[in-house]
Formats: structure tokens, sequence, C-alpha cells
């Protein structure tokens, strides 16, 4: 197969939700469409339970599963799916949001009785950020939820983007009857407890025809009829191209658990969902069908075996081919590797591969030569653009509890920031460490961790910061004196950027409004780098 055909065949997203919305349902779902596993309940939710957040060992058995289950491969209708799987815990949201920068697309899952959640507006947000294409499926239509059409209003209001009804339901909860597919003109009429997979559809091209009725009751037709009617009156027709650009999201009704809506959901993503494009890095956008290869790490993960200090890298594949054994130039250090048991993830099993193309997450056995973020390429001098760090929104300082294990601590705590567990700052004088999170849960893995696997003890002081912003400002002069009036609040990131750490809101308006000239940044990803 040809490297277009190959890159044509791929499929790459990730299926994002709030907590509990049906993510894992519905991975499963697609995993027993693509014969990926064979019954439910194979894949392990990779939520960390909410009731066990000092329990290490489970955090390290979740650790374990989350590698298991990073990347989830299989084949369905001659297309090859990638499905990236991101930590459900929304103090892991650090994880998921670099997880996006390597999908192609993404299908968001909303709770049709929750409606739009806190956690699905952020990660919204970073979709939006670089206009990833988003389809939603709203989940649990067998419960009584809210009325559809304040649904699409509420999506379209707190999630800032248009949407469009690909489908539509008939009724809800325990009247549920099912959805009428508004783009293929079929209906699927609703079953609990159905045995078999596939999903039965009836095609009825004219709703107005006596057919319709044939399947539901007058009172139903009559307001499908006027909710397709009103629904055609205020929508405009889907356009594929405003999709793709992430300035639409098309909108599916369903019930995982059920396996209702699943295989219209996942075959007409399969239709529209963009396979690899062009990605940008900072000399150049590198386009897919590119001949030499390119890819960039967005995820590293330890191991979980002490005596083995080897990281796994994931590698998203961005343009040429990916093989075995051959040297390839990571542009930070400029050293050449190559790799012997690079791995993919099929379902929950790893295998050695030979080769891998564009869309493709390879895992990368590596003993310290990969930062989140570093580049592969086949002697090019490129960088990806594209895993910025948010402001972090907790923030203590790392004590250590053992003075003869300085050296380790810090080994442990700049690999463990490599790997992302947390954001490192550093503070003069005295080089105190700062390390901020998302959550707390990151702290009691850090010194889980340290301990571990780095013989290091360490305690956290509480600091009372409310956010971290990078800074910036032509007027070098202006920064310099911002950074000494703000000392005690001024400390460096990993690549030595000044950071500004806020104690309230207000004192960003007053440092805002004393120094104009400077830029407050929550990404780190400001000045195109
Ligand atoms: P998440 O990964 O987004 O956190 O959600 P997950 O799939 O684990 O689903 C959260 C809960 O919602 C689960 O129930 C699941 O069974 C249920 N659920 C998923 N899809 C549907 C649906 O279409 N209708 C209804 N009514 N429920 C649905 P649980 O009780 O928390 O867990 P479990 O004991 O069923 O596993």
């Amino acid at each position: 197969m040809s490297l277009i055909e190959e890159i044509s065949k791929r499929k790459t997203f990730a299926i994002i939700s709030h907590p509990d919305a049906g993510k894992t349902t519905l991975t499963e779902k697609f995993l027993l469409f693509g014969g990926a596993i064979q019954v439910a309940g194979a894949v392990k939710s990779n939520k960390i339970k909410k009731t066990s957040t000092s329990d290490f060992m489970e955090i390290e058995k979740q650790r374990g599963i989350s590698v298991a289950t990073s990347v989830m491969a299989f084949e369905y209708n001659d297309k090859r799916v990638n499905i990236l799987d991101t930590p459900g815990h929304k103090d892991f949201a650090e994880d998921t949001y670099r997880t996006l920068t390597a999908v192609d697309s993404v299908i968001l899952v909303v709770d049709s009785v929750k409606g739009v959640e806190e956690q699905t507006q952020k990660l919204m947000e970073v979709c939006r950020m670089r206009n990833t294409p988003v389809i939603i499926f709203i989940n649990k239509m067998d419960r009584e939820g809210k009325d559809a059409f304040d649904l699409l209003e509420e999506l379209e209001e707190k999630l800032n983007i248009s949407t469009r009804p690909l489908s539509w339901p008939i009724n809800q909860g325990s009247n549920f009857k099912g959805v009428y597919n508004l783009y293929k003109k079929e209906l699927n009429l609703f079953e609990t407890n159905k045995t078999q997979l596939a999903d039965v559809v009836i095609n009825i091209t004219d709703l107005n025809s006596e057919q319709l009725t044939q399947h539901v009751s007058e009172k139903d037709a009559k307001k499908l009829r006027e909710d397709a009617e009103l629904i055609e009156g205020i929508y405009e027709p889907f356009d594929i191209d405003l999709y793709q650009s992430g300035l639409l999201a098309p909108v599916f009704f369903g019930s995982a658990i059920n396996n209702f809506g699943v295989q219209e959901l996942l075959e007409t993503f399969l239709e529209i969902a963009p396979s690899p494009m062009s990605r940008q890095a900072i000399e150049r956008p590198v386009l897919a069908n590119e001949e030499a290869l390119t890819g960039f790490v967005f995820k590293i993960h330890a191991n979980l075996d002490p005596n083995h200090r080897d990281r796994i890298a994931f590698m998203r594949i961005c343009s040429g081919k990916f093989e075995r054994n051959k040297f390839y130039y990571h542009t930070r250090s400029g050293k050449k590797l190559k790799f012997a048991n690079p791995t993919t993830f099929m379902a929950n099993e790893k295998i050695l591969t030979s080769e891998a193309y564009p869309g493709d997450v390879i895992g990368l056995y590596d003993s310290g030569n990969f930062k989140i973020g570093d580049t592969l390429t086949e002697g090019e001098k490129l960088q990806f653009k594209g895993i910025p760090s948010f402001s972090p929104e907790i923030f203590k300082e790392l004590e250590n509890r053992d003075p003869l294990k300085t050296k380790q601590l810090e080994k442990g705590i700049s690999q463990l920031s490599e790997e992302g567990v947390a954001q490192l700052f550093i503070q003069e004088p005295g080089h105190r460490k700062i390390i901020g999170t998302v959550g707390d849960l990151q702290f009691e893995v850090i010194q889980f961790r340290l301990e571990h696997e780095y013989g290091a003890k360490c305690s956290f002081m509480p600091l009372k910061f409310y956010k971290a912003f990078w800074i910036t400002c032509k007027d070098k002069k202006m920064l310099e004196q911002f950074m000494i009036r703000k000392a005690h609040a001024i400390a460096s990131d990993k690549e030595g950027n000044p950071v500004f750490f806020a104690e309230s809101e207000w004192n960003v308006t007053y440092a805002k409004q004393d120094f104009p000239d400077i830029e407050f940044h929550t990404i780190s990803e400001f000045n195109g780098n």
C-alpha cells in the first residue's frame, strides 16, 4: 500500500468527556465493533476512583492500566482507527490536553441529563485552540434528560461552537423510541437489551410518508416531522468543510450502554473525520505525505518496575514511514537514535512493530533521551509546535527531607517534570523548587514516586498563589523593573522563561495597570514557540 493510501486509511482521535458521561462505555462499544475485544467489560476504566485518592497502589495500578490503554487501535470497514485514551480524572487534565495535540479529531460525549459540565468546557477550549474537529455524542438518551433543542442551545452557548444535529431523538427516558438520522435519512429504533451489535435501521427518505407511522405512533411521528422541519429551518445543511476546520460540531444522540446510536456515530465519524493532514512545525508546515519521517513525543511514561528505569515515550507520527532499527535524528540533542523494540497498541495488547505511518502512535523505550515535545526526523532540524503548558492551579514548595539524597531528589523531580507529571519552577535566590499542578493528586504521585523510584524523601509546603503567568514584554527594561518589584513572586520555568505567581485576580489586574506593556500569558505557548 502506498504512503498516501496508508494515510487516508487512518483516523486518529480521542473520546473526551466530563467524568461519568460515558467515555469508557462508548470506547468499549467502538472496540466491540472493531472486533478488538469480544466481551463488554474488557476495557478497564482508567479513571482513578474518587474515593481512593490517597491509595498509592491504586494510583500505580491505574498508571499501569493507562499505559496498556493509551492507544487502542482497530480496523473497521478498511479503516485503521487509533483511539487515544485520556485520563478521566480531572487532576490529570494536563495529560489530556497534551494527548489532544496528537489527535486529528475528537468525539465529545455529553450526558443528556447533566448537559455541558465544567470539564467539558475546559476540554473544548483546548480543542478550539487548535481548531480540532469535534463530533458531539449526546449520551444516556434512555434517561429523562434535558430537551434536545435546549441541549443544542446550551452546547452552542457554553462551548462557543456552532452545532448541527445529524440525528434527532424521538422522545427520551422511558419513552425513548430511537433516533432519525437526518444525514442518512434512516430511522433507528431503540431496543433495550438488544443482543446483536449492529443497529437495525429503516430507510425512510420522506418523513411525511406513511412508512414512518408503521414504526412509531401518530403522535411521535407528528412531533418528529415538526422537529425535523424546525431543524431544517434553523440550521444550514451540514457542511463537512466547516466541521473539518473545527467551526461546526455535528451532533448525534444515543445511549452507549445500550449500544444504541453507536454504529451510526462510528460510521459517520469514519466518513467525515479527517485523516492525518499537515502539522505545523516552527520552521514550516509538514505534510503527512512527505516521504521523510517526522514525529513528536506527547507523553512519557515511566516503567512501573523500579528495577528498570526505562520509560516509554509515546510518539505521534506526522509524516513518512517509521521503521524499526533505523537511525532517526533527535532534533533537540542532535543525537542519532534507533529503536529495537518500538511497540504499537492494539486494544489492550502491546505489539512489537516494524513500521508505522502518519496518525499512528508508537511506544519507544527510552533511557532518558526524551522530553515531552521532542521531535524526531530523518535529519532536518524541525520542532513541532503545540505542546503548551497550562497555568497550574495549585502551588507547593518542594522540601528535601533527606539531605543525603539531594542528588536523587534533583534528578527525580527533573525527570518527573519532563514526564509532565507536574510543572517545576525554580525561584532564586536559594534555588527553591516550586511545583505547580492542576490537582492535588499529583503531589501524592510525586512524593510516592520520588521515594520508590529515586529513594528521595520530600514534603510540600503549600503556597498561596492563585495562578502562574508567563510574562513577556517588548520593553526589556520594564520587564526587569517588574521582576525586581515582584521578586518574591517571580520564578523560571523549565526552559528558563520568567513566570509571575499572582496571589489573586486582583493582584494581576493591578500588575497590568502598573506595567501596561507586560503581557501575562496563562499558556506557555506564546511568541510562536
Ligand atoms: P466515563 O468513562 O465518561 O467516566 O463514564 P463511564 O463510561 O464509566 O460511564 C459512567 C456511568 O454511566 C456508568 O455507570 C455507565 O454504565 C453509565 N452509562 C454509560 N452510558 C449510559 C447510557 O447510555 N445510559 C445510562 N443510563 N447509563 C449509561 P456506573 O454505575 O457509574 O458504572 P457501572 O457500574 O455501570 O460500570
